[in-house]
């Protein structure tokens, strides 16, 4: 099993770029069975889900060919319209595949996809939404049986601002005949990326960016290309990094307004924080101060996918800083990790109270989950001595090859197995 090896203490200086968004690529990648031409993928991150994304769609009988960060799909020969089990628990969010494996066969049998690290992961609002614009849905072993009768665009309110929903019904709406509200629709930039490429798949769609989208159906067949946005929680997660190391580093190709709320705490906190055209720059002394209360909420609130890695950086600011997490039950897991690296954290239930230490000490610690074992990583390069990150399987799902990233800007930290 492959694991970090890392000696901390290293300030991280220069520069970074910041890959395509795994929570864009995901979902474009499924919206590519609705257009059955070739569609070609630009800024294609190579990770662990979007490989499996992948598999998925070859399983359905689409033709894929990588080159460097491209990634080109015919669904054109798209054969099957099932997504076996252990495809689907390879990846949590390949739920994202109903929506359009209905609108383009007219039917789907797929697997719940079960708990995950965070907690329970429910699909009512997917399978009511669904049921709402016509598809009659039965369950059987754990399977889903999806079968479209007469797809009709429908007003949709959602009780949650759910992503993975709202990506669901926008893609579903395109089979549908009529126009189709999703109302209180999740806000995230992603959305918005999911929108610009079904609109070149010939869907009439807006409102992405607001709580209410409006979709009217369309289909193509034609060749379509798209540039992947890039991925504000790996930038994010460098923000925190520099913060929680010290030092200078000029994160590039990130979208300062989609981490707004992660600046923000992070100038709270003292950093400097500029952003230019070529990105943002951040500068710490690696000495925080606390950043009060962080909580997290659907965007343009604090991103739960970031939660994880300020609490690294708050783990040596001065004071206490209090979590709370509103969005997953299960998001405090790295704490036990964190806490064997000299933190002080105190959980209660939504809440986690992590009052600042002068040092954290290196340890052998396990990932918990994506954005815990980057927290994780963050904590060993800001702490004294060595650190072994065991499960790295986690990281690798949404962040490539992190420690070539690190150790550009000068962290000492190697894979090892
Ligand atoms: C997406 C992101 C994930 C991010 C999350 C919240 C992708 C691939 N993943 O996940 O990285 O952490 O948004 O920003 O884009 N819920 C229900 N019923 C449902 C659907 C969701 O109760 O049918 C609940 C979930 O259990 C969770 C909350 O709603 O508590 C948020 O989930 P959702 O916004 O759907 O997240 P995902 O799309 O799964």
């Amino acid at each position: 099993m492959s694991y970090f090896a890392v000696k901390g203490g290293k300030k991280l200086r220069g520069e970074v770029s910041v890959c395509g968004a795994k929570n864009s690529v995901l979902p474009i990648l499924a919206a590519t069975l609705l257009n059955a031409g070739e569609n070609v993928i630009h800024n294609c991150t190579d990770l662990r889900d979007v490989s499996s994304a992948i598999k998925i769609l070859k399983h359905l009988g689409c033709g894929i060919k990588r080159e460097g960060k491209t990634l080109t799909v015919d669904s054109g020969t798209i054969k099957r319209y099932d997504v076996p089990e252990e495809l689907m628990r390879e990846m949590r969010s390949s739920v994202i595949f109903l929506g359009p494996v209905i609108a383009r066969c007219g039917k789907a049998r797929l697997f719940a996809p079960g708990g995950c690290e965070l907690g329970p992961r429910p699909i009512d609002l997917h399978l009511s939404a669904l049921s709402k614009l016509g598809v009659k849905i039965e369950y059987r072993g754990g399977e889903i049986i999806c079968e479209a009768g007469d797809m009709r665009g429908e007003d949709i309110v959602l009780g949650f601002p759910s992503v993975g929903a709202t990506e669901n019904i926008m893609l579903a709406a395109t089979a549908c005949r009529g126009t189709t509200r999703i109302i209180n629709a999740a806000r995230e930039p992603e959305i918005g990326d999911l929108q610009e490429f079904l609109k070149k798949t010939g869907a009439v769609i807006s409102g992405s960016g607001t709580n209410e989208i409006t979709v009217v159906g369309g289909k193509t067949d034609k060749r379509v290309e798209h540039t992947v946005l890039p991925d504000r929680i790996e930038a994010a997660t460098y923000l925190c990094a520099v913060a929680a190391c010290g030092g200078e580093v000029l994160i590039k190709n990130a979208v300062p307004e989609h981490i707004k709320t992660v600046i923000s705490c992070l100038s709270d906190a003292g950093c400097g924080i500029e952003i230019n055209k070529n990105g943002v720059l951040v500068k710490s002394d690696g000495r925080l101060k606390s950043m009060g209360k962080i909580v997290t909420m659907p965007y343009p609130g604090f991103p739960t996918d970031a939660q994880a890695q300020l609490m690294a950086a708050a783990c040596k600011a001065s004071g206490t800083t209090v979590f709370c997490e509103n969005i997953f039950e299960n998001r405090f897991r790295h704490t036990s990790e964190l806490l064997r690296m000299g933190a002080d954290i105190k959980v209660s239930g939504k809440t986690a109270c992590v009052t600042g230490t002068d040092t954290l000490f290196g340890a052998s610690v396990g990932c918990t989950d994506l954005r815990g074992g980057a927290a994780l990583a963050i904590a060993a390069m800001s702490a004294r001595g060595e650190s072994k990150i065991r499960d790295i399987y986690h990281i690798d799902r949404g962040y490539e090859r992190m420690e070539e990233a690190y150790s550009s800007l000068g962290a000492d930290i190697e894979r090892k197995e």
